[in-house]
């Protein structure tokens, strides 16, 4: 069945939390696809609002505040800039990136609430949920942390778990723990509003189940069948924190409380739209409620119950709103066949790439997009990146734009030749050239944006055989009127490159038409080989790419191993307690505070220094290990804590009679334990 074209697009790419930088797995799963498709849209002349901003609720926020000791405003007002300086410099190209602590977004989304409310849409439960006593705080979504009850992931969230992808509420998890106390936290009764998923069982079986079975992507499918069949629950849409939108409904013991994040974050990107439309002076409403627009959202995996469940019943609730025509979710990108981890810092951070590798946007797109995650996980190394810089980009693509700029150059001092008689491998080629536009775009329309971008490689490879097979730099001094027609043909199809490379390598389609000197082609006129007429002046020749070097690839690599490294350090685990022991054990044991008289290393030892201890009950000589933490001279004078009982034992030939304890750290950090206040030597410890 053919579909109607849409009148307009509504393209949302999720709103990444502002609680941290972006990192390749965000921009291959979600960010440069959803721009993909936005800059093709445009390119064919359709109407497109392109949203995104920033998601500035939710507990990762606070939590993420509170370890930092600032307030959250702090945080998010840090990666709101962050993210949007970093997108806009790697040509992500949204028509709007709001965010929603913005007052235009609390009011949209508390208005949404008090639609819902005012129609009956939720149930209002008391409930018993956990609460931490040691913090006087509810412990909602990823303030509380336990096992999976589905897949029994050790690591799940109060609000989901990251393993199986599941939607969960804290009350559900085995063994819960508070992740601000650890501790184990109690029941406590509150008061919360709940959208009642399961009445819309039903119409998400029809809508989804039936209506998107072959044209949703089979990843997105999958799990939302797999909730539905698992039977769909009340889900709370309101949460006792203070950060958030205010539950907007008076008198009705709602105070104190907020929207749920997953309640306000999609309806984030209404206000957004809202936004936009009001500074282009058009009405929004279109872009969300008229029947003929397309809405499509952009997630990763971890967002589909979200984007697929709960966002659309919703819309279908408050009833205005239209659903969305598609939710193509991207699995997710490893690095160096690893998880990329936040927490372990095990990943290539956007604002750091750009800062390290300027002028490389393209190529981080381009390998993001050879290598998406579109239909399961998939893998960045650097070697791969190293290498489709220098073998795809620079050796085919920029090789043949070069080719064809550098010899128009020398041959007709950069102006268009005119083409003579066509033989027939140029109209075979043109035959070819012209299929194009429709190739690239029937790939980019269903998705498969890794199939496109390899359809749009094969015209800059169709070109660059063009060049090899008829050589016109051996044929200029023999058939220079044919040379003509081979650098017509040629340079056309630079010209069509540089509108069916705008979506994916935006940055060099524009340098690319520059130094064409043309603009931006209909998409649909990509495949003509009329586009520059003779006589047309052309720029000088530039590099579109340049080569990337070993050293560059193994200084990236190192950062990585480094990253791990101090990483490994700061987790290092501490070390669980030893068995019980009775006083008696303990007591025998007698400690005092004594100093330093003298010290010096034992010969031929590293790790051995001999020390002379006043003990308050006599001087006696020491032997300890410490000699590669500290140096002789400075600990002469320290005080120190010393077990004198301890059997007397010959080191390296020297009598050692007790021991200097000290303390180490899981890191192998070590300290001498001493007094806080001045002590007589011979103090006891107890
Ligand atoms: N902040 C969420 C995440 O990073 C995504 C929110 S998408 C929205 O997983 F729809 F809620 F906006
Ligand atoms: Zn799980």
């Amino acid at each position: 069945m053919e579909k109607k074209q849409p009148k307009r697009y509504t393209v949302t790419a999720a709103l990444p939390y502002a609680n941290g930088p972006i990192h390749i797995g965000h921009l291959a799963g979600v960010y440069v696809p959803a721009d993909i498709y936005s800059r093709y849209l445009r390119a064919k002349g359709r109407d497109v609002a392109f949203i995104c901003g920033s998601d500035e609720h939710g507990v990762p926020i606070t939590l993420k505040a509170k370890k930092e000791g600032v307030s959250p405003q702090e945080i998010v007002d840090r990666y709101h800039k962050l993210n949007y300086e970093s997108f806009e410099k790697l040509g992500i190209s949204f028509d709007v990136y709001s965010r929603t602590s913005k007052p235009i977004h609390h009011e949209t989304a508390a208005d949404f609430f008090k639609k819902l409310y005012d129609k009956d849409k939720f149930i209002e439960k008391e409930e018993e949920n956990y609460f931490d006593e040691e913090n006087q705080q509810f412990l909602a979504d990823r303030y509380i942390m336990g096992t999976c009850p589905q897949c029994s992931y050790d690591k799940a969230y109060g609000d989901q778990c990251e393993s199986c992808g599941t939607a969960l509420s804290p009350r559900e998890l085995i063994n819960p723990v508070s992740m601000i106390s650890g501790n184990k936290p109690v029941l406590r009764k509150t008061k919360h509003w709940y959208l009642p998923l399961e009445q819309y069982e039903g119409w998400l079986r029809k809508w989804i189940l039936e209506g998107h079975k072959h044209d949703w992507k089979s990843n997105v499918y999958g799990q939302v069948k797999s909730w539905i069949d698992t039977g769909l629950k009340p889900r709370a849409v309101t949460r006792d924190l203070d950060w958030g939108v205010k539950v907007p409904v008076e008198g009705a013991g709602a105070e104190g409380k907020v929207l749920y994040v997953w309640f306000d974050a999609p309806i984030g990107y209404i206000s957004a739209t809202k936004e936009w439309a009001e500074e282009k002076g058009i009405d929004w409403e279109p872009y969300w409620k008229s029947e003929d627009s397309k809405l499509v959202h952009f997630i990763g995996k971890d967002n589909i119950v979200f984007h697929c469940i709960i966002f659309p019943v919703m819309m279908k609730a408050e009833g205005s709103y239209i659903l969305p025509d598609n939710v193509p979710a991207n699995e997710f990108l490893n690095l160096e066949n690893d998880k990329i981890s936040t927490s372990r810092n095990w990943a290539v951070w956007l604002h750091e790439f750009l800062e390290e590798l300027p002028g490389k946007e393209d190529t981080l797109r381009y390998v993001l997009t050879a290598n998406a995650p579109e239909a399961k996980d998939n893998d960045f190394t650097w070697k791969d990146f190293q290498a489709r810089n220098n073998n795809e980009l620079l050796a085919i693509f920029g090789n043949f734009v070069n080719r064809s700029m550098v010899l128009t150059k020398k041959y007709y001092d950069g102006t268009m030749p005119q083409a003579g008689e066509w033989t027939e491998e140029d109209k075979q080629v043109s035959e070819e050239v012209k299929t194009f536009p429709e190739r690239i775009a029937d790939k980019i329309e269903n998705y498969k944006l890794r199939e496109a971008l390899n359809e749009m490689m094969m015209l800059a490879r169709l070109g660059n055989k063009y060049l090899t097979d008829n050589e016109p730099w051996k044929l200029q001094k023999t058939n220079p009127e044919r040379v003509k027609t081979i650098m017509n043909l040629s340079l056309q199809i630079c010209a069509n490159l540089s509108t069916l490379a705008e979506p994916f390598i935006p940055y060099t389609a524009e340098r690319l038409r520059r130094m064409l000197n043309i603009e931006m082609l209909e998409w649909d006129d990509a495949g003509r080989i009329d586009i520059i007429s003779e006589g047309h002046q052309f720029n000088k020749p530039e590099h579109l790419f340049e080569k990337i070097e070993d050293e560059v690839v193994t200084g990236q690599k190192n950062k990585l191993i480094e990253a791990r490294k101090a990483n490994e350090k700061t987790n290092a685990k501490v070390k669980p307690a030893k068995e019980n022991i009775d006083f008696e054990t303990f007591s025998g044991m007698d400690v005092r505070i004594g100093e330093v008289l003298e010290a010096e290393k034992v010969p031929k030892t590293k790790k051995l220094l001999k020390l002379k201890i006043d003990t308050g009950i006599d001087q006696r000589t020491v032997v300890s290990g410490i000699a590669e933490y500290y140096k002789p001279e400075e600990i002469v004078g320290k005080k120190v804590s010393i077990l004198v009982n301890l059997e007397p034992k010959k080191i390296k030939g020297i009598e050692s009679k007790g021991m200097i304890l000290m303390a180490e750290d899981a890191n192998g950090q070590l300290s001498f334990i001493q007094p806080d206040k001045n002590l007589d030597n011979g103090s006891e410890v107890r």
